[in-house]
């Protein structure tokens, strides 16, 4: 415990560090958004995964897929950067996606990170209280493919923009004594997931999961998307980047289906050509 709270400090000064880094970017970002009917209100949004990635079918192909990995063991959670092929393939040319995403965090978005994450009740209790990824505005993608039992909910607090980031110093300290707000706030909106539903939202916002409010499993796709000057300014100084800025994803593609090089929301400059595909991130 001791050794926890000695952190804090640390974890403080580095966190009001990037604190001027985010707020510099996302208010670019709020100034480059166009104010008009986002179906990303107030940074939230439920979709399917078939409609807005245009693919009539995909959540049936997911389930029957090598992602459909149930989590084994303690740690409750199955991660994969292993994306298949037609998954890029249905990310990469939905227009839907782009636009939103494109409408949100502005010209300069990038697939900034996509995984499998596959998670058991009782995983993560750290993130059962409210709190933000403390990056600013980011969108992540939640594609549920599919559900065993009950899964647990994620509990979100839309909130319009701007909505530039602070650091929660409150917060931060009551997380290193392990201690988490699980208050409920009139303004929450809490939801529970069915194969074949996607929860779109900024990561910016206060939100938590609500693990022991299910009994089951829940499979799925995560994409995330930022400002690429953003996520490269904070490289190494908070988890943005391909495999959370610890590697780099790779794609087996011959380029047939899939335009990595040309698309816009592949950023060029952390992608590079393999002997069987590509390699997304920093080497
Ligand atoms: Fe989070």
């Amino acid at each position: 415990m001791m050794k926890t709270i000695l952190k804090t400090p640390k974890m403080m000064l580095r966190r009001r560090k990037n604190e001027k880094i985010i707020r510099m970017f996302d208010h670019r970002s709020d100034e480059n958004i166009s104010s008009n009917s986002s179906p990303l209100k107030d940074g939230f949004g439920r979709f399917k995964i078939d409609e807005i990635l245009e693919a009539p079918g995909l959540t049936e192909r997911m389930r029957n897929s090598s992602i459909r990995m149930l989590p084994t063991g303690e740690s409750r959670v199955y991660f994969s950067w292993d994306i298949p092929n037609f998954i890029w393939e249905a990310l990469l040319n939905s227009r839907t996606l782009y636009k939103i995403v494109s409408e949100y965090i502005g010209p300069g978005v990038r697939l900034d990170d996509i995984y499998v994450k596959n998670v058991a009740d009782g995983y993560n209790a750290t993130a059962e209280g409210w709190h933000n990824d403390n990056v600013g505005y980011r969108l992540k993608l939640f594609m549920v493919f599919d559900t065993e039992g009950i899964p647990s909910a994620t509990v979100v607090r839309p909130q319009q923009r701007p909505n530039l980031y602070n650091v929660n110093y409150k917060e931060e300290f009551f997380r290193t004594l392990k201690s988490k707000d699980m208050k409920s706030y009139p303004d929450e909106i809490t939801v529970d997931y069915k194969p074949g539903d996607c929860l779109f939202f900024d990561t910016n916002l206060q939100h938590r999961g609500s693990y022991h409010a299910g009994n089951g499993t829940r499979f799925c796709v995560i994409a995330e998307f930022i400002d690429r000057n953003k996520s490269n300014a904070l490289r190494g100084k908070a988890p943005c980047g391909p495999k959370q800025g610890r590697g780099s994803i790779e794609i087996t593609s011959n380029g047939e289906n899939i335009d990595l090089i040309n698309h816009h929301l592949i950023d060029q400059s952390i992608l590079q050509q393999t002997e069987n595909g590509f390699r997304y991130g920093y080497q």
